[in-house]
């Protein structure tokens, strides 16, 4: 129906075609809006569905997961304590010496590397010897500043960043597996027991003391510099929440009080999908993807998910609107060929002619692009990443609000911060200022000045050694 015949291929079917894209555009723009009141019902679900899973197992979208840390650090542990890493792309070790009070951290070792995609797909066994074996090799290589008295074990604070019931700080039950891991064998069972076994495959006599969600270490992390600490987010390849609860605020909780009378709850946030703005993209991914339903708030707010959405949109708009001329072109067509970095990059693009998104294009997607397709291509990256953005400022706002309605003035009335990690927030602007433009609408500009959202980097990782010196199984000093 589009007439170009006669006129020179590229710019005249750019031209042209660029008309019929527009209304894909608008309507994606539609689509993902997320005004005020959108936000403001988003975190208010959030409360509701919060207070639902406080109330009873399975009573809500969000598992509001007991961490069992009862007890945050408080700077006096002392020693050399591990800890190891496992839930996105990479999986680390580490190793942390404690000095106590005066010196807090004297030292600290890592090292990263990217888990193997087969992995993902692999046994549990596979998976959980990789992790021993990287553990094992890098135990080796302590020396230098790192002393662990004659006749103990080593503890290891283990970040395990997946939806784990968790039976006792120490022991854990796998639900299920996100963010495209499908691992078989593992759901049901006590992922501790998986690595104490794999451990003793590799003849690594190391013990467990702390299991904890990646949320949980970053929180512990955070609070070992920061009192005002109360909730900790994961924005990387999945998302996530965690936050400082008070006991008799947990109906489900039977057994007895902990100590402080607080412990830390795993919202698992990444399941919420109430009153989500959802667009046929997004529906179409989720259908194709390994845990079709699930993880819907994730599916719209993380890494893993924002460059594959962004695909989707250009492949339609290359299929039915011709946005990179005449034919389609084919690695568009790959599931995840498009990445979220790729968006990040393209959208710091500040020049004229957009050269830069025109290479990132071609390069990533072997697509050529006119200038008004690569406005295009970057306003539909905007209208994705500002619902990601947004949708995940008002998580917090509903987690905030739910623990200010508790305990009225302790959390607007004074300094509260809430600790962000993960690759999203750490490295891409733009994000990052729409989840704080969310944060600041939703809650008026006096109570937001109290409220701190602070960056905490890898505090994850020295957070479960952390929390692994405070439920050593050892006296504390030495
Ligand atoms: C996924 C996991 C959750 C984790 C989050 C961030 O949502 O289910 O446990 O905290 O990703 O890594």
């Amino acid at each position: 129906s589009r007439s170009r015949r006669g006129v020179p291929p590229i710019r005249m079917a750019v031209r042209s075609n660029i008309v019929s894209v527009a209304p894909f555009l608008t309507k994606l723009q539609r689509d993902s809006a997320t005004p005020l009141p959108v936000l403001r019902y988003v975190a208010d679900a959030m409360t509701t569905d919060m207070r639902a899973g406080l109330a009873t197992d399975g009573g809500s979208d969000l598992k509001m997961i007991l961490s069992y840390v009862d007890c945050l650090p408080s700077g006096n542990e002392k020693g050399l304590f591990y800890a190891l890493d496992l839930g996105g792309t990479n999986f680390r070790v580490l190793r942390v010496q404690l000095g106590g009070k005066q010196e807090r951290v004297i030292a600290t070792e890592f090292e990263q590397v990217s888990i193997p995609q087969e992995l993902m797909f692999g046994t549990s066994e596979e998976l959980f010897d990789f992790i021993a074996s990287g553990l094992a090799n890098f135990a080796k290589k302590e020396g230098g500043k790192f002393h662990l008295p004659h006749g103990r074990i080593r503890e290891i604070g283990f970040t395990f960043s997946f939806p784990v019931k968790q039976t006792s700080i120490d022991s854990g039950i796998l639900i299920k597996w996100t963010k495209g891991f499908a691992v078989s064998g593992s759901a049901g069972r006590d992922v501790v027991a998986c690595l104490n076994e794999a451990m003793e495959r590799q003849g690594l006599d190391m013990r467990v003391s702390a299991l904890v969600n990646d949320t949980v270490g970053t929180l512990a992390g955070a609070r070992y510099w920061d009192d005002d600490v109360m909730v900790a987010v994961i924005l990387g390849t999945g998302t996530n929440a965690c936050y400082v609860e008070r006991i008799d605020a947990i109906p489900k909780l039977r057994g007895p009080e902990s100590f402080s009378g607080r412990t830390i709850v795993n919202t698992e946030w990444g399941a919420f999908s109430n009153g989500i703005p959802l667009t046929e993209y997004d529906r179409d991914m989720d259908a194709a993807s390994i845990n079709p339903g699930e993880q819907i708030f994730e599916k719209t707010i993380s890494g893993m998910y924002l460059g594959e959405i962004a695909r989707r949109v250009l492949l339609k708009m290359a299929e039915v609107g011709d946005i990179f001329g005449k034919s389609v072109p084919e690695k568009l067509s790959t599931p995840s060929a498009l990445r979220t970095p790729d968006l990040c990059a393209m959208q710091q693009d500040n020049s004229d002619d957009l050269q830069s998104v025109g290479s990132i294009l071609y390069n990533v997607v072997g697509a050529e692009s006119s200038l008004s397709a690569r406005k295009i291509v970057v306003e539909a990256s905007d209208a994705i990443v500002k619902r990601g953005g947004h949708l995940a400022g008002a998580g917090i706002v509903g987690i905030l609000q739910k623990m200010e309605e508790d305990s009225s003035g302790l959390i607007f009335g004074k300094r509260t911060v809430v600790a962000m990690d993960g690759g999203l927030y750490e490295h891409y602007p733009q994000y990052r200022r729409y989840l704080k433009e969310a944060v600041t609408e939703l809650l008026g500009l006096e109570i937001s000045k109290n409220i701190v959202i602070e960056h905490s980097k890898d505090g994850s990782g020295i957070g479960a050694a952390l929390l692994a010196a405070t439920n050593s199984k050892y006296d504390h000093d030495y």
